[in-house]
């Protein structure tokens, strides 16, 4: 299906930020495992995290929706994941097929596992190498991309793990299957992550210590524990909002309000990049959900610079490049991102697919192994091409975007990725007043 974007004046509003979806991933994986009746609302409803319900029915866990968002999960408690009917299938979703990963390796079960083309090239001896080493086995034994068959098995070793990578799904499923450990198991990580799955299994009633070290932060938990059903809302997508964000900020009279968002350090390196490039971004408090701050965040129109991104800000931004380059295309100057070598292993190799939208819609820009390069124009970009969105939901998302503010329309290839993670994007985008359309490019 493709979708075209065409230049507005102004996007102006107020929306309700989609939930979280690596907090939605977590709360349906916790609730599975927990003993007792867990209850969320505001779960997103993406595609990805659909795959991830699903995926928990098939281990054993009963799910139950009685409204848009609101979901109840009966766990498995101690009865434990059993081996599912047929091949779980997690789609395009990374996040699901990693921390599922940990979560079923410490039970005596076996799982064909398999995703889309997307997933299936992607690397997953990050998340077995450590699960191998823990007792799970993978056929084939040196398994790295999908699809796969893993045991599981009841009595796995805790280890101390320092994932090469800095990577929240590696330690999230180290973790999860750390839960399952006999001792203490632990994850060191230099560079720090977003802490979501330590944040929601403390909710759950279970311990997690956090050790600062020269290393870095080494996060452990004592096998064995169980998990407590909750209820509890989920916060919305600081990920997602991204791209209502930006919109408002390349807008020539922008200005848009995004209701709880989730506000956590470890998520806002754009913010605080379109901030540093020259953005009005604001934020009230507005309570919080899930263990996390929630704030009120308006955005709006204003003079861009380009910068050189420090690198510290790349992983609380991983997910934001792809918009974070949309921004630099309406900045004066040149915007430099480098550090950022875990791009190149997303749904797509997202170097190559961010720079590829960027020049088909008129904007100079050059790939480096670990980041690029964009030279700004100093205003709307001349925009006007079709974008290969190579089966990316954040390329489909940023080059709509684009296309709001650029002098000519931005059409884009396939938009059916967008429903992995925010299946109602254009229809806030809509909602505050952008033109996107079905059609021809
Ligand atoms: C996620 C972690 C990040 C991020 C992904 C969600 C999570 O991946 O890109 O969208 O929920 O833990 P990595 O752990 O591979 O950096």
């Amino acid at each position: 299906m493709t979708l075209v974007s065409h230049p507005v004046r102004a996007l102006r509003g107020a929306v309700r930020a989609p939930g979280d979806k690596s907090c939605s991933h977590r709360a349906l994986i916790f609730g599975a495992l927990a003993e007792g009746r867990s209850r969320f609302a505001g779960l997103l409803e993406g595609d990805d995290v659909r795959r991830t319900a699903a995926a928990m029915q098939a281990l054993g866990a009963e799910l139950e929706q009685s409204g848009p968002g609101d979901w109840a999960v009966r766990g498995v408690g101690a009865a434990g994941f059993r081996t599912p009917a047929g091949p779980i299938d997690f789609g395009n979703s990374g996040t699901g097929a990693r921390l599922i990963m940990g979560a079923l390796a410490g039970f005596d079960l076996e799982a064909d596992l398999q995703g889309d083309e997307s997933l299936s090239s992607r690397p997953m001896a990050r998340v077995l190498d450590p699960l191998r080493r823990m007792g799970a086995v993978s056929e084939p034994a040196d398994a790295d991309r999908l699809p796969f068959r893993l045991r599981g098995r009841s009595t796995l070793s805790a280890i101390d793990y320092a994932p090469a990578q800095a990577s929240a799904q590696v330690k999230s499923a180290i973790l999860i299957a750390g839960l399952r450990a006999e001792g203490a198991t632990s994850a060191t990580e230099a560079k720090p992550t977003r802490d979501h799955t330590e944040r929601m299994l403390r909710g759950f009633g279970v311990e997690v210590s956090v050790r600062r070290t020269d290393a870095g932060d080494t996060i452990t938990v004592e096998g064995g524990q169980k998990l407590s059903a909750i209820e509890t809302a989920l916060p919305g997508d600081p990920s997602s909002a991204a791209f209502l964000t930006a919109a408002a900020i390349i807008s020539p009279a922008g200005e848009v309000l995004i209701e709880r968002l989730m506000s956590n350090d470890r998520r806002d390196g754009f913010y605080q990049a379109a901030a540093a490039m020259g953005a009005h971004i604001g934020a009230e408090e507005a309570g919080e959900a899930a263990g996390e701050r929630l704030i009120d965040l308006t955005a709006a129109a204003g003079a861009l610079r380009g910068v050189a991104l420090p690198e510290r800000l790349v992983p609380s931004m991983i997910d934001e490049f792809p918009i974070l380059a949309v921004l630099a295309a309406f900045a004066e100057g040149e915007t430099v991102v480098s550090g950022a070598e875990e791009l190149r292993v997303k749904e797509s190799d997202r170097v190559t697919a961010t720079v590829d939208m960027l020049r088909a819609c008129g904007v100079e820009a050059e790939e480096r192994p670990d980041g690029f390069v964009v030279q700004g124009c100093g205003g709307p970009p001349p925009g006007g091409g079709l974008v290969e969105t190579r089966h990316d939901h954040r390329i489909a998302m940023s080059a709509l975007v684009l296309g709001t503010a650029a002098e000519a329309p931005v059409a884009i290839d396939d938009a059916s990725m967008i429903a992995t993670s925010y299946p109602d994007f254009a229809d806030h985008m809509r909602a505050l007043g952008a033109d996107i359309r079905h059609g021809a490019p």
